[in-house]
């Protein structure tokens, strides 16, 4: 969004946006080697689109599926003006079916459902309210991610250097990003010295996104594979692993990307801090804790091929989650823009939840 500045003033990117009545999306399958736009006027389409990676991530795939309710809604209410609202819910069924686990897409979708019953009954033309609404969610997030920003930025006490895992940054949301965002600002403020970026295999996230927005700003960072994160924590390389969750349970466990607990059992190990940053949209109330939450599983072929050639031999049977759950008992910190959960439980959770929003 405007008036969100990188370091180095590079332009910020803008994973999903509403242009000339479409839903325009960065294929973030091209990324680094190519910045593609691609434009959707339906709900199925961009149901695909999230299925496939166009957008990932977990907020961003919630402001995706808004600006994509909204153009269902546009549409159906001129198939029937009098009965779009029942017309509607298939379409919002096909977006929330997109993907699992990161609960900001069944949270986005909740808000333009309610949002669309209110207009239904109120008997006025949908599209224009429920673009309001996608619009509202995509600045309520970037609001919340510069807020993350500055809390997790100061929990960071000294210069150090930091690691991260998948992507975590404008790509991923609204704009500015989560952990991503904690590491902007932290280095903003001359807190950050160098972020070590994981690969995330098998989609490579922190390869091919990460470094590619670390790279854009100006930040300083080096890349590793996956495996060799116990290594650097070993060797003191880093005082922090910073990084985002799709979904927290009511008890503070916390599923993000695949090799995230890896991370957390590591970091306790080597007396590494573990900070998750995520707004208050990806905390699911109703999930007790982290056996509650749904794991997507993901097709073998990302493991056993690379950009489309066998990495296996022909027949070898794979399993690919692509998420896991880290106990609450890992993390140090949880940040929302609510405010800082410092070793999460069940009662700060539900304390931070009951806060209002802060400024
Ligand atoms: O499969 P992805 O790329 O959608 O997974 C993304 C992650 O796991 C991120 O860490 C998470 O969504 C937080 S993004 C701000």
């Amino acid at each position: 969004m405007g008036g969100v500045n990188a370091p180095n003033n590079a332009e910020p990117v803008q994973a999903v946006s509403w242009r000339d009545g479409r839903l325009w999306l960065l294929d973030q399958r091209t990324l680094p080697e190519r910045t593609e736009y691609l434009a959707y006027d339906t709900a199925a389409d961009a149901a695909a689109a999230i299925e496939s990676m166009v957008v990932r991530g977990a907020p961003a795939i919630g402001i995706a599926a808004a600006y994509a309710a909204a153009l269902a809604a546009g549409a159906r209410g001129r198939e029937d003006p009098g009965g779009w609202r029942a017309a509607l819910s298939p379409d919002l069924a096909r977006l929330a079916a997109a993907r699992p686990t990161a609960v900001n897409l069944a949270w986005a979708l909740a808000r333009m459902e309610r949002r669309a019953d209110e207009v239904a009954a109120a008997g006025g033309p949908p599209l224009p309210a429920l673009l309001d609404e996608a619009r509202a969610i995509h600045e309520e997030d970037v609001a919340a991610n510069l807020r993350m920003g500055a809390l997790g930025a100061a929990l960071i006490e000294r210069p150090c250097a930091v690691l991260t895992h998948c992507n975590t940054g404008a790509l991923a949301t609204g704009g500015y990003g989560t952990a991503l965002g904690v590491v902007r600002s932290a280095y903003l403020a001359g807190k950050v010295t160098e972020v070590l970026a994981g690969e995330t295999r098998p989609w490579l996230q922190g390869a091919r996104l990460t470094a590619w927005e670390l790279a854009r700003e100006g930040i300083p960072a080096r890349l590793i594979a996956d495996s060799a994160a116990a290594c650097a924590m070993q060797r003191g390389e880093v005082a922090w692993v910073v990084l985002g969750a799709d979904r927290v349970a009511a008890n503070g466990d916390v599923a993000n990307k695949i090799g995230t607990l890896s991370l957390a059992v590591n970091a306790r190990h080597h007396g590494v801090r573990f900070m998750v940053v995520a707004p208050s949209s990806t905390v699911d109330v109703e999930a007790p804790d982290g056996r509650a939450i749904s794991i997507e599983e993901r097709p073998p072929e990302e493991l056993v091929e690379f950009a489309g050639r066998p990495v296996a031999p022909a027949g070898t049977r794979a399993w690919n989650p692509v998420f896991d759950v880290t106990p609450a008992a890992l993390v140090d910190a949880l940040v929302t823009e609510r405010g800082v959960v410092l070793g999460p439980n069940r009662a700060r959770m539900e304390a931070m939840m009951g806060e209002e929003p802060g400024p």
